[in-house]
């Protein structure tokens, strides 16, 4: 399945032409009866994936962890976690996937490790070699910490350990400490990580705020404040980044695999540093820029959808990588609240959900689909701010509860928390919505009843049967791959519009992305009446001298020839 390995190998740059498939293992499909997703699970559903005409799989953390952050705390780099099945499931579902024609890739989490880890625990002791392998400081001679930054997930950056007697760093869960990726040491290890993954048959990475692996020199004070990200200027795109991302290529570039760069922050100039000149660093840069519709960051607390907000965002990033990078798209992953609660409508849920795949999916670049978007799930509303379990979460919370009514604090929980795309996968109508024989580990989401694989495979106008032809479509299509991009009516705050051409072809573009009926008047130089319409989620209200009503949400997708 892998286009090769070696000296000699020729990038065949498969990931431009796929859609890829994020699995975030513990809640996709239990298998064995735990209540808990795993790999045979996975192996159960490669028939499904296959169905959906994906090429690859990006499995979110496989390895053993203790889970404080599920999964994104390794514990050993070189296994597989017992409770998904282990290392004899990876390779069933390596293998099986493979057969199918499907890649699989893994996520490199790198710049820290689960403090269980074997490493952590001999560093902690000071034994060598990896004494070093972490960023020990004592504390300042005041007393005080080493310095200002702070923990993404829980207070300060620096945790105290009686066993070292000093501070480690931590930018995200106490249970998260930082490696030291300036020891030549730490570096080594990377190189043997990848090497082993490739070597098994493995096709790529995905690589956890990757950005944040070079500290600077003397770790400096944040000069000015930043809520929970104090430190992140200082830290973010280190002074030895990109020297560790060439140092890691000599591994990658003996084999045909991809590599995509989580950077939080990142703006397309910057992304080109990575992705951009002849012999990158890296394949594809996550813009996290397209999650912010509706927020600042991670900040939903009162930021309401702004639709030009977002078509600016998808613009700048079609316009500025065109021809000297590659886009990758996507609407939801595991750190955000499902899309169709956030951009789209529950109450238009299949409509809305239509909608919003062909407005990321026929841009230029690779689509990305998180489990559960295929179907349209949404966001779970708990009523307990005890019951979510997210760190990310409960450390927000801990922090808005101090100065905001519990009322409010669990509102803004419900609407931009992480768990509400964590909820198990729906499958059937039946109990626990098919994921499991068992009560899952987390609460399933009420509307399973109807929302559910087995339903919408039965339904030919569901958003699954839509998602599947629009893949089928685009990837049959060289205008969705090649074409250019232009944006028509940029300042509309109803209506998405956009046009991409190649050659004699065009596929237009039209969405509303409002919950009412409106107006709609085509911009010049197309005639919808000669366009042949491949794409809706409405039956149409006729269309009169090239303009329409739109009914809440809809979509038309008209092809030129
Ligand atoms: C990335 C992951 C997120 C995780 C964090 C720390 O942002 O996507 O889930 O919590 O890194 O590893």
């Amino acid at each position: 399945m892998s286009g090769g390995k070696g000296k000699d190998m020729e990038k065949t740059f498969w990931y431009k032409d796929a859609v890829i498939y994020q699995i975030w293992p513990r809640s996709f499909k239990d298998a064995d009866g735990d209540g808990v997703g795993d790999l045979m699970g996975v192996y159960e559903k490669l028939d499904y994936l296959k169905s959906l005409h994906v090429d690859a799989i990006w499995f979110s953390p496989l390895y053993p962890s203790p889970n404080a952050d599920f999964g994104y705390d390794v514990a050993d780099y070189m296994d597989i976690s017992a409770e998904y099945g282990g290392m004899a499931a990876f390779k069933k579902v390596l293998d099986g996937a493979h057969e199918r024609g499907i890649r699989v890739i893994m996520d490199l989490v790198v710049n820290h490790t689960s403090d269980e880890h074997p490493w952590f625990q001999a560093s902690r002791r000071g034994e060598e070699p990896y004494k070093d392998y972490y960023i020990w400081r004592k504390p300042k001679k005041d007393g005080t910490l080493p310095n200002n930054w702070d923990s993404m997930f829980e207070g300060k950056a620096w945790q105290y350990d009686e066993v070292r007697k000093a501070y480690y760093l931590h930018i995200f869960a106490i249970k998260q400490p930082d490696l030291n990726m300036d020891n030549p040491r730490v570096r080594a290890e990377v190189k043997k990580i990848l090497r082993f993954w490739l070597d098994m048959g493995v096709d790529g990475f995905r690589e956890d705020v990757i950005t944040y692996i070079s500290k600077p020199k003397g770790l400096p004070d944040a000069p000015f404040y930043m809520p929970m990200a104090r430190g992140i200027f200082q830290y973010n795109n280190g002074p030895h980044l990109h020297e560790y991302l060439n140092e890691f290529r000599t591994v990658l570039d003996d084999y045909d695999c991809v590599t995509i760069g989580e950077a939080p922050l990142i703006t397309t100039k910057r992304a080109l540093d990575f992705i951009g000149g002849k012999h990158p660093e890296l394949d594809m840069m996550i813009p996290f820029q397209c999650m912010e519709g509706d927020c600042f960051l991670q900040d939903y607390s009162h930021h309401p959808f702004c639709l030009v907000k977002l078509k600016t965002i998808w613009q700048h990033w079609q316009k500025a990588l065109r021809g000297k990078g590659w886009n990758l798209l996507y609407i939801e992953n595991h750190d955000h609240p499902r899309v169709i609660s956030r951009y789209g409508s529950e109450r238009y849920r299949t409509e809305s959900g239509k909608m919003l795949a062909a407005c990321y999916m026929l841009q230029q670049g690779t689509p990305f689909i998180y489990q559960g978007q295929e179907i349209g799930m949404t966001n779970l509303r708990l009523p307990r701010l005890d019951m979510y379990v997210d760190v990310m979460l409960k450390n927000n919370c801990r922090i808005a509860s101090k100065i905001l009514p519990q009322s409010l604090v669990l509102k803004l929980a419900q609407n931009s928390c992480r768990d509400s795309a964590r909820t198990p996968m729906q499958w059937t109508g039946g109990p626990w919505a098919g994921f499991s024989e068992t009560r899952p580990w987390f609460y399933v989401n009420e509307n399973y009843h109807s929302v559910n694989v087995e339903a919408e495979e039965a339904d030919p106008d569901s958003l699954l049967n839509f998602y599947r032809e629009l893949i089928a479509f685009r990837k049959s299509e060289p205008v969705i791959l090649r074409g250019s991009y232009t944006e028509l009516l940029p300042q509309s705050p109803n209506f998405y519009v956009y046009c991409r051409e190649y050659e004699s072809r065009k596929i237009l573009v039209i969405a509303s992305l409002v919950a009412k009926e409106t107006y709609f008047t085509c911009p010049e130089g197309f005639n919808l009446a000669d366009g042949e319409l491949i794409f809706k989620n409405h039956d149409l209200n006729v269309c009169v001298n090239n303009a329409f009503t739109a009914r809440p949400y809809e979509l038309r997708v008209y092809l030129f020839e």
